[in-house]
């Protein structure tokens, strides 16, 4: 099995961009955002902390649930939605593809 699966970006124009994601580089979906050129400015380096990364799940695969840290951090966003996540709390595995989100940090 290739160690690549497709995420969704939806843009605010409600297009949806196709990035590549690797599976087997053990990095965040935050890290690959932030390398494909959005703007997360991940403060915190990833450590559920800042909550630059958050991002609205539009299309769930199967993500793992949010662990305490997670939650209580996106407790304390204003745009908090139904399916928040932080992009940092996210390791793509072959099975998420198809993962679609919109990326709230930073409103
Ligand atoms: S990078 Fe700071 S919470 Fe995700």
């Amino acid at each position: 099995m290739e160690n690549v699966i497709t995420v969704l970006v939806e843009e605010p124009d409600g297009n949806q961009t196709p990035i590549e994601v690797p599976t087997d580089m053990n990095l965040s979906l935050m890290e690959v955002l932030k390398g494909s050129g959005y703007p997360i400015e991940a403060t915190c380096g990833g450590m559920a902390l800042c909550a630059t990364c958050h991002v609205e799940v539009l299309k769930d695969p199967g993500l793992d649930e949010a662990h305490d840290a997670e939650l209580e951090m996106l407790d304390m966003v204003p745009n908090l939605t139904d399916n928040s996540r932080l992009a940092c709390q996210i390791h793509p595995r072959n099975e998420f593809d198809g993962l679609t989100v919109r990326i709230l940090g930073d409103h």
